[in-house]
């Protein structure tokens, strides 16, 4: 049985898919709440984890192990890392990595730890899917890298190293580590993001003016890709 879950980091990322998708149950559950909904005939549950990579890992896992999904979808919003990103984009992560993991002083790279991978690569049909459903509703998508860690950055020195060391198209704080959950628990992924700043200086105003804005445009495009993704296993 499919049972898709959508996460967001905040509760501006997820009110748009609750107002689309209407009637819920909700379930507290480990200091969360989850919105438990069925929607043409699927089972679908719509969490927000609150910021950071701890609290992704954990409403990734409960969202695996206690309520059963297994394909997870992740809607929010990202600072800018490429110059071609403006406010409102979307971006899709091919793979992510923690840009704040660092055991460099024992030789090893950024982002990776022993038994582990600097990269962590999204579900490819879920990409691909994602493309058609572009071309379709005339969306544009940008498939990239996006770097993560336990920072707000708004500094551009710190982004330019982020963009050096990992090759970043975009940043923000959770899709790594929902990215190492999924894949260790052998649930594919797909994380969207839209640009809500350039990760510079000016960056938190920003990210105040557009939290929401860019939220729904993300937030929309997740609905177009579930209504698919429905439409498809039927
Ligand atoms: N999410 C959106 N903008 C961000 C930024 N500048 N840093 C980290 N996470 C973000």
């Amino acid at each position: 049985m499919l049972k898709i879950a959508i996460m967001g980091a905040m509760p501006e990322e997820i009110e748009p898919l609750l107002e689309y998708f209407k009637g819920y149950r909700v379930t507290n559950y480990a200091k969360n709440k989850y919105y438990e909904i069925e929607h043409k005939g699927c089972s679908i549950v719509v969490a927000y984890s609150k910021i950071g990579k701890v609290n992704s890992t954990l409403t990734t896992t409960t969202l695996i192990e206690r309520f059963g999904c297994n394909k997870l979808l992740f809607s929010g919003v990202a600072g800018a890392v490429n110059s071609e990103l403006k406010i409102g984009d979307l971006v899709v992560a091919s793979k992510l990595a923690q840009h704040d993991l660092d055991i460099s002083a024992f030789g090893h790279p950024y982002g990776y730890v022993p038994e582990g991978s600097v990269f962590e690569e999204a579900d490819s049909e879920l990409i691909e899917l994602s493309k058609e459903v572009a071309k379709e509703k005339g969306f544009e998508l940008k498939e990239g890298v996006i770097a993560t860690g336990d920072q707000f950055v708004c500094d551009v020195v710190r982004k330019e190293w982020i963009a050096k060391t990992f090759k970043a198209d975009a940043l923000e704080m959770e899709g790594a580590s929902v990215a190492v959950t999924c894949n260790a628990l052998g649930v594919p992924f797909f994380i969207l993001r839209s640009i809500s700043d350039a990760a510079d200086m000016d960056a938190s105003f920003s990210f105040d003016e557009f939290l929401k804005s860019s939220a729904k445009i993300s937030a929309d495009f997740i609905v177009s890709m579930v209504e698919r993704i429905i439409d498809n296993f039927k």
